[in-house]
Parts: structure tokens; sequence; C-alpha cells
């Protein structure tokens, strides 16, 4: 006889996937009410105990206590950071993975998965025309791609420059990079140059001025672009800084973890095209490529490359580096900063076989367009207006006469009230409102409401 805990109890089994099933099914998603629920937090004291508890009585629990205390990011209601909208099959798989404990860590364990994943990472790289030897992995997140690429494109600065100290190595960066850039260059101990930006875009002429005016310009062995800022969906002048940085052998990291995506839009993928330049490409298929957190696609222009900075070696980890095909053996843990990990690519993969390309087209252009007419809307009425045209699926404006504690209020209010969820941003120093538009169903008679409160 087995140990209880891992038999098989078909009970407990129906009785999640019944919850499950139940939540598949919602339409709309209920919106929730994250840390401002109706009713104070439940207390969990004492669930923790000996003999454990009933699972029928732990998932009312949760339920009725926890899950309400979580804003639904995959409501079509959700318009504030950037969302994230799972597709039914990519949600489904997720349970598939799951359930299986499905393991993407090497070729020896994984090779299963690592040919799936590969087929959608490879899918990427080429609408973002890098060459066919591009490749990757799927990794937590945005932040952990940026940390990884830029990692390895420091550890290449060092090489090809050894005459410079480590600490004075520099990325070249935009001040309307992501934070997480910011942070990756802490971790890594980096300098900074910081572009000046023309209209928050950051471009060649930008970069060429900066480093005309700077002391030591030899000591930037990198450019981060950002394809798709969060706060206003603008994408960098791409091809102007990528053909710079591969002629004069800097390190060109794409953060396109929001925009990326955009790669599917027809209108908008000449924004992209510059991407055939980057060393290293980051796009966040649990952002505006419909998979569930957490799964982020990394892409290296030479994946050999990076391999060879990032790999982990141990005595216990030789054999899974037997293979000397290094192209063929594919270890997912090479390429960035982890070792063990979940085949989080596959929920992504299988979203993107069954439903196919078109309906991504599809379902990305819908973002666009719902942002474009809601930049008409916001310009027809009197009392919003907007800061910029609407960038990707970012839209920014304002309500004159509001303050910071008006936009809070206000955010408070909608989530309360269960209209939507849309939070305020700041712009350069002013507090204003945004909509991050992502889900499809998402449609303009709910903007109307929306922008209605603010009256
Ligand atoms: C442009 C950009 N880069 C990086 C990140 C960080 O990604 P993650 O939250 O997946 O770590 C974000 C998140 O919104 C982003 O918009």
């Amino acid at each position: 006889m087995g140990h209880r805990m891992f038999e098989y109890n078909a009970d407990v089994t129906n009785m999640i996937f019944d919850y499950c099933r139940e939540r598949l099914s919602l339409d709309p998603v209920p919106l929730d009410y994250g840390s401002l629920t109706p009713e104070p937090l439940a207390s969990l004291d004492g669930l923790i105990c000996p003999e454990g508890h009933a699972p029928d009585e732990i998932l009312s629990f949760f339920k009725q206590n926890l899950a309400p205390a979580v804003i639904s990011i995959d409501a079509p209601t959700f318009l504030a950071f950037i969302p994230n909208a799972p597709t039914k099959n990519s949600l489904l798989f997720d349970m598939v993975v799951a359930c299986s404990g499905l393991n993407g860590t090497s070729w020896l364990e994984a090779a299963g998965v690592v040919v799936a994943e590969n087929q959608a990472l490879e899918y990427l790289a080429g609408l973002a025309g890098m060459p066919p030897s591009a490749g990757g992995a799927f990794v937590s997140g945005g932040s952990m791609g940026n940390l990884s690429g830029l990692t390895v494109g420091r550890d290449l600065g060092r090489r090809r420059r050894p005459e410079i100290a480590a600490h004075q190595l520099r990325y070249a960066i935009s001040a309307d990079a992501h934070s997480s850039v910011g942070k990756a260059l802490h971790v890594l101990g980096m300098e900074t140059l910081v572009v000046e930006a023309d209209d928050h875009r950051f471009t060649l002429e930008g970069l060429l001025g900066a480093l005309a005016a700077d002391e030591h310009p030899e000591s930037v062995i990198g450019v981060v672009a950002t394809a798709g800022t969060t706060n206003a969906g603008i994408v960098d002048d791409l091809e102007g800084l990528g053909a710079y940085a591969r002629e004069h052998e800097l390190w060109f990291h794409v953060d396109g973890a929001y925009g990326g995506a955009a790669l599917f839009s027809p209108t908008h993928r000449h924004l992209f095209s510059g991407l055939r330049h980057a060393d290293s490409f980051v796009v966040d298929p649990h952002k505006w490529l419909f998979a569930p957190l957490d799964c982020a696609a990394l892409l290296y222009r030479e994946p050999h490359v990076a391999r060879k900075f990032l790999a982990q070696q141990a005595g216990y980890l030789d054999i899974l580096h037997a293979d000397k095909d290094e192209d063929y053996e594919w270890n997912p843990s090479d390429f960035a900063i982890h070792l063990s990990r979940r085949a989080r690519g596959l929920p992504f993969w299988y979203s993107l076989v069954t439903n196919g390309t078109t309906a991504y087209e599809t379902a990305v252009q819908a973002a666009i367009d719902l942002a474009r007419a809601s930049a008409a809307l916001i310009d027809e009425l009197e009392h919003v207006e907007l800061v910029r045209e609407s960038s990707l699926s970012v839209v920014l404006f304002r309500r004159p006469g509001w303050s910071e504690e008006d936009y809070v209020a206000w955010s408070h209010r909608l989530l309360r009230e269960q209209i939507a969820f849309v939070t305020p941003t700041k712009w350069e120093g002013e507090t204003i409102a945004r909509f991050a538009f992502l889900h499809p169903d998402t449609d303009l008679d709910l903007v109307a409401r929306v922008l209605e409160t603010m009256r």
C-alpha cells in the first residue's frame, strides 16, 4: 500500500476538476477585489496542523475567503498595469502540465517538452526576423529574461573589452526602460549611460548624441531598447539602434516583454523590423500572447554564446552535457539564470498550435484597435483629454482638475463597484489615467462606462 498523500482519490479529484470547470466556464470572469474586499480577510490560523484538514473544507475556504481577494487578471475589465488573458486551451493545458508534474529542465529528462517549446520559440524568432539558429528558453517573466540576456551581454562585453575594468562596463538605456532593466543592471553591478529620449522614444540620434557627449563611450558594451514601453506602449528605434549596435559589436538587447506580441499585428509589425539585429530578445506570452502566468520567451541570436556564460556546471550535471551535438541536445536550463523549471512554455505552445496563428493576429489586433477607438472617444468627450495618441494597446489620458488623490479614489471606487480595474500612472511628473488593453473581449462600451464615471 502506498503513502496516503500519493494515492489517487476520485472524490477529491472530481471536486477539484469541478471547481476548475466552473471557473473556466465563467463568462464573464468576475473582477473580484484584491485587498479591497468588502469583508476583512479571513484568518488562516491553525490551518497548518499535524493531522491536516478535509480537502473539501479547505477548497470551500479558498472559494469563499481567498479567491475573491484576488483581482481576476484575466477579466476583460482588468485594464491596469499589464493584464493577462490566457486562452481556454492554454489554461486547460496548464492543467495537463500540472497534473503530469511536467519537468522542462533538460534534454535528457524532457526531450518531449523541449521540442514542443522550441517549436514555439522558433516561431517567435521567425516573426522577429532572427536567424534560424536563434533559440533560448521560456523563463518565469520579463524580469528574468532581461536579467539573463543582460548577463550574457555583460560577460561577452568583458571578453571584448578586457582593457576596461569590469565594474566600469555600461549599457546605454533610456529612462523609459522597464524597472526590471534597472534592477538587472543593479544586480550585475553595472553603470548606465542614460540616453535622452525623443518624446520617450529611444532613437539612434539620441544614442549618438549621448555617446558623443560622454567621456568614456568605449565603456558602453551594449544597448537596451524597449519594444513597447510599459507606461505608454512606445516602440524604440529598433532599426537604427540595432544596426548601430551590430556594426559596433555592442550587445543589442530588446525588451519586448509587453509589446513584442505586436509582431502578430498586421498594422504594427513593421515597427519591429529592427528586431532582426537583436542579440537577445524577450517577449512574454503571459502578457499579450494569451498564456497563463508565468511564461516569458527569451531568445538569443547565438544561443551557444548564452550557453557558454549561463550553463550551470557541476559533477552531478555533467551527464546533461554528455552529447556533443549541442544544437540537438538542448537544455533549457542552459539559457537563463535558472536550473529546474516546469514546462511553462507548453500551455502557450498548445494554444498556438490549436488556435492557429490567425486567431492570435486577430486577438492582438483587437486590443490595438480598441486603444485607437478609445483615444477617439476621449477626444470627443469634453470632461477628459488625451495625453498623447494611443500606442500599441495603451491609452494615456487625464481628467483636468483632478489630483493624485482623486485618481486613486476613482480607481478604488471602480474596483469596489466591480466596474473595472484601472489604475493611475505618472507621466512627466503628472498623475494621469491609463488604460492597458489586452483581452480581446474588452469593448468600447466598457471604456465609455469607465469614462462616464470621471464626469
Ligand atoms: C517592457 C517590460 N519589461 C519587463 C517587464 C517585467 O516582466 P515580468 O513582470 O514578467 O517580470 C514588464 C512588465 O510589465 C514590461 O512591461
